[in-house]
């Protein structure tokens, strides 16, 4: 009887990690990780510890909480502010600070001062406790992506992003887009598309954002340059029982397993979408490399969106006009709590689309054109996928 129980539940998690393409043993590692409020190293639980020296945030969970992205919150004085955003440093050609490195990091371990303090709303506004920016270096909001249904974009087959690079040239409209061609494949993840697949999004937030080293991330002080003695004199949590290294792959590959478990539901298409020229960027769906369609409401491209959303920061091969085509799936998570774009600039979706410039700005002029009735239903239709 009980062998026979047995059988039926290995089964069951064959299904299961079939139909999650994930194993639900490896999926609940992960959420455990992705919970895990890391401590400074040393400490005597040995896996838990290794955190910053500088950090933004403790866990993954500290920006993306339940699988969600950035949100509003009241701070003690009674005014809003954002959680699960970061100040990110960059030069128009992508070069990083000097001296701060990549990111903010608004936290430190005990003994160490954190390199400033942030706040985003109603504005960004920043205060460095080291030298001022490197020259031509500019700073930037860049909000916490919901992760819910992203997983799949590592799927998408190569093919199936370039066809539509090619497509748009052909039509000769507006859009135009370009896929982030990089040295280790066609980057989906990220405000700028930087990220090739989960792994790599998930081994760089533990570094940048956290301060855990892992193999592909061997960066034991996270963010902290070479001009940051005083981080670099702390002790660092790496341990020979992972790989020699905070985090091993295997415990990157658990996160990755999880992220897999946030599926959205499927896309349903809208005439007025299409219509207003919303589709030709945020493609409703797309395809995997194993031929299934999945959500998506994004091409994966850069488009150049125009003055109003370059703020100056530049990575590598993307300009600081450039944005990854923002992923419409699960906009609606988290609602009351939500902003918008890049830099949470937008507290509806009316008003994302009043920012849209550039290779969108026909698609702003049809939506302005749209009756207020039309206009409101598209308006619900986005809220609701
Ligand atoms: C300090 C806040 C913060 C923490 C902590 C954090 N993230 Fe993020 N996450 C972000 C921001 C900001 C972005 C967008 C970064 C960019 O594009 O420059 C992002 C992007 C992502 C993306 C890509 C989403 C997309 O739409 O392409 C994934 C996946 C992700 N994070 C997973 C994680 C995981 C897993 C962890 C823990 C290891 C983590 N994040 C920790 C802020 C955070
Ligand atoms: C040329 C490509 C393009 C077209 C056309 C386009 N968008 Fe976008 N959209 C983007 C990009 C790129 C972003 C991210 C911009 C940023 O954050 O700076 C974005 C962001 C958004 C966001 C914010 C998403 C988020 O997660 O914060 C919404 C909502 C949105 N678009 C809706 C629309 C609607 C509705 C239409 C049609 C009226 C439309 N877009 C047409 C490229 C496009």
């Amino acid at each position: 009887m009980l062998a026979r129980a047995s059988i039926v539940l290995v089964m069951l998690a064959a299904i299961f990690s079939k139909s999650v393409g994930a194993d639900p043993l490896d999926a609940a590692l992960g959420k455990a990780l992705f919970d895990r409020q890391w401590i400074p190293a040393p400490s005597s639980t040995n896996g838990t510890d290794g955190l910053g020296p500088l950090f933004v945030s403790r866990s993954c969970a500290g920006c993306h909480a339940k699988g969600a992205g950035a949100h509003v919150v009241k701070r003690e004085d009674g005014t809003d502010d954002i959680v699960g955003a970061v100040v990110r440093f960059g030069a128009k050609d992508g070069a990083t600070d000097p001296y701060y490195g990549l990111e903010l990091q608004t936290n430190a371990v005990p003994g160490l001062e954190p390199e400033g303090t942030a706040r985003y709303l109603p504005k960004l506004q920043y205060n460095l406790n080291g030298p001022e920016l490197g020259e031509g270096v500019r700073a930037g909001v860049r909000l916490a992506p919901p992760l819910v249904g992203k997983a799949a974009f590592e799927d998408v087959a190569d093919v199936n992003i370039i066809e539509r690079v090619v497509a748009n040239a052909r039509a000769g409209g507006p859009v135009r887009g370009r896929a982030n061609v990089t040295d280790r494949g066609i980057g989906r993840y990220g405000w700028k598309a930087s990220h090739v697949s989960l792994r790599e999004q998930v081994g760089h937030a533990f570094a940048f954002d956290i301060g855990l080293s892992s193999p592909d991330f061997p960066l034991p002080y996270g963010d902290c340059t070479a001009k940051e003695a005083a981080c670099l004199a702390l002790p660092n949590g790496e341990s020979p029982h992972f790989e020699g290294r905070e985090l091993s792959s295997a415990m990157i590959g658990v996160v990755a397993s999880f992220l897999k478990t946030l599926r959205s539901g499927p896309a349903q298409a809208s005439d007025l979408f299409a219509g207003a020229g919303c589709a030709a960027c945020h493609a409703p769906t797309l395809k995997t490399k194993d031929g299934r369609e999945i959500a998506a409401f994004t091409d994966l491209l850069l488009h150049d969106m125009g003055p109003g959303l370059d703020d100056g920061v530049g990575e590598p091969g993307v300009r600081s006009s450039e944005w990854r085509t923002a992923p419409l799936i699960g906009i609606n998570i988290n609602r009351d709590a939500r902003r918008y774009l890049h830099d949470g600039s937008a507290e509806s979706v009316e008003q994302a689309v009043e920012r849209h410039g550039g290779e969108a700005e026909h698609s702003r002029i049809l939506f302005e054109a749209l009756t207020a009735d039309d206009r409101k239903r598209l308006v619900e239709y986005v809220n609701g996928l």
